[in-house]
């Protein structure tokens, strides 16, 4: 059993949660005029407000208190010092050391990481500029237009989500596409719409033997040779970025052309790696630059905030609260600005496959929900599918609000119309709408007493649904860096609160090795394996009809 829950902070908090299960936030917002200022802290370029969660003063103190009790400092430090904290695959955890703009040494068995880490950025910023500026010729002799980046899960939704936050700062000088299912149909379209001539292949995987990625990178290198018929030119169009050198040789990429990283970068941390080539590429090394300085500002706000100010320790405490002792079981995120609306999908992977785990430091059942279920979508998109469920539904769903005070591109009055959106949803997701409300204002519409005890429960919304509200100051490369860091901190934070360890997968790395046996069975001869009926039957449908 996690010593967690014998923690005296932990006991009291188990108390407080049956009281406040019991306290509506309107009336806690009625109580106290402060709350506002009480719950919302700020740092440069984002304001945090936490009053609309379930929370009271007490509540806040004992949760600060359970980040002490659970030793977070110690824990703090030994992430910054290099110490091997991903104590299942005995590594460091070290993304830290990728933004580590102050450039203090940071020592991994005996050796300073920022040597390697600052020779690999100047690595990216040479062959971005050289792409970009045209000097990195094809096999014909033209300047790269287009960049297709093949990854997955880590080695994709990082860039992916960044190139999509930042597009508005981008130039025309290169279009970037992602490829990430092995689903053929991605890969197919894009490749529709480059040339082999102009297009350079970025072969992004940690371990390089990814299956859907080298899958991907194998069709990828065909479809290039039946135009360039000659395999020395893949040395202009194919680059690497992986830890492994021995399968990027074996692939056929020479080791000028690959970018490294290292063990101590975790898949779902590594866009701040070479992994990041990709939206160097795309947008300049300069804002790649501007990503890191952002996270950087965090990584100090979070070395060195107390923990009643520090931004990423109270969401952690905040999701841990909600999930772990009011029973809230999934978390929505929903940024009110269309540059992050691959965050969900972003934070899906970040959150669910660094916390999903059901087993404390020491192997233990845990006894308490881990990780809330991370999902959302772009909130005016979500207020039209279901956002019905989380005013009315019968599960209560905590939501982070995200919104910038400038767009990237001021059209029209189009800006205060989303933002008035962000501020009504979550008043209104707090307040409710009470009896009293409902009969006023069906009265005032003219409804008869009888047509008013009719629709009165199906108008009624309790409200007491809690919400956390971001407020950037504008989507750019700083902030997006911010942001991000902000969200891997509150990770790490909840980890050690839950007493699970975030830096590993064994889960993913179970199902990485679960199809190649099956694929035998479709792809060869009289290969057949032992399934249960279900699973035999769909694969005995598959192949005759396929
Ligand atoms: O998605 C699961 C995962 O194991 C991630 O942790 C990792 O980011 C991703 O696969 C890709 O792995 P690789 O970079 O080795 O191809």
């Amino acid at each position: 059993m996690s010593c967690r829950t014998q923690l005296p902070s932990w006991q009291a908090l188990t108390t407080a949660s049956e009281q406040l299960k019991t306290q509506h936030l309107k009336s806690l917002f009625e109580q106290d005029v402060t709350r506002f200022e009480q719950f919302s802290r700020q740092i440069p370029g984002l304001l945090f407000d936490f009053s609309k969660q379930l929370i009271d003063t007490d509540t806040f103190t004992q949760l600060v208190k359970l980040a002490e009790e659970c030793d977070l400092a110690q824990w703090r430090d030994k992430l910054f010092a290099g110490e091997k904290i991903n104590i299942t695959e005995d590594r460091a955890v070290l993304h830290v050391a990728l933004r580590n703009r102050g450039n203090t040494p940071i020592y991994v068995d005996g050796e300073n990481v920022m040597d390697q880490v600052n020779s690999e950025l100047e690595k990216m910023k040479v062959f971005s500029h050289k792409v970009r500026s045209g000097d990195w010729l094809g096999y014909t002799g033209k300047a790269v237009k287009d960049v297709v980046a093949i990854g997955v899960g880590g080695s994709n939704l990082g860039p992916q989500m960044v190139t999509e936050a930042l597009s508005a700062y981008a130039d025309d000088t290169l279009n970037v596409h992602y490829v990430s299912n092995v689903d053929g149909v991605q890969l197919a379209q894009v490749l529709d719409k480059v040339c082999p001539e102009t297009t350079l292949f970025v072969i992004s995987s940690k371990t390089f033997t990814t299956s859907e990625t080298m899958t991907n990178a194998r069709s990828a290198v065909t479809w290039f040779l039946n135009a360039a018929q000659n395999e020395a030119e893949i040395a202009k169009h194919f680059v690497a970025v992986s830890t492994n050198l021995e399968k990027t040789r074996a692939f056929g990429i020479s080791d000028e052309n690959v970018f490294t990283m290292w063990d101590w970068v975790g898949g779902r941390f590594s866009l701040w790696s070479a992994i990041g080539l990709p939206i160097a590429l795309y947008l300049g090394y300069d804002k790649f630059e501007a990503i890191l300085e952002g996270a950087y500002e965090v990584d100090e706000h979070f070395k060195n905030a107390s923990f009643d100010q520090n931004i990423p320790l109270i969401m952690a405490l905040l999701s841990v609260w909600n999930t772990s002792f009011l029973g809230y079981q999934s978390q929505a995120i929903l940024p009110y600005d269309q540059a992050l609306h691959m965050l969900p999908a972003y934070l899906q992977q970040g959150e669910m496959e660094s916390n999903g785990k059901h087993v404390t430091f020491a192997g233990q059942t845990v006894p308490y929900t881990t990780v809330p279920l991370i999902w959302g979508m772009t909130g005016i998109n979500g207020q039209h599918a279901f956002y019905q469920c989380l005013h009315q539904g019968n599960v209560i769903v905590p939501a982070d609000f995200i919104a910038s005070l400038k767009p990237q591109r001021d059209v029209a009055k189009h800006h205060d119309i989303l933002l008035s959106n962000f501020f009504a949803q979550t008043e209104a997701l707090m307040a409710g709408v009470n009896e009293q409300q409902v009969r006023a204002d069906l009265s005032a519409k003219g409804k008869s007493e009888a047509e008013i005890e009719r629709l009165l429960p199906h108008k009624i919304h309790e409200g007491n649904r809690p919400t956390t509200s971001m407020i950037l100051d504008e989507v750019d490369a700083k902030a997006v860096g911010r942001l991000i860091a902000l969200y891997e901190h509150k990770i790490f934070c909840q980890g050690i609160i839950l007493e699970v360890c975030s830096f590993d997968q064994w889960g993913v790395e179970l199902g990485k090795g679960l199809a190649s046996a099956i694929e035998a069975e479709l792809t060869q001869d009289g290969v057949t394996h032992p399934h249960d009926s279900s699973t035999a039957g769909l694969i005995a449908y598959y192949k005759q009809n396929r």
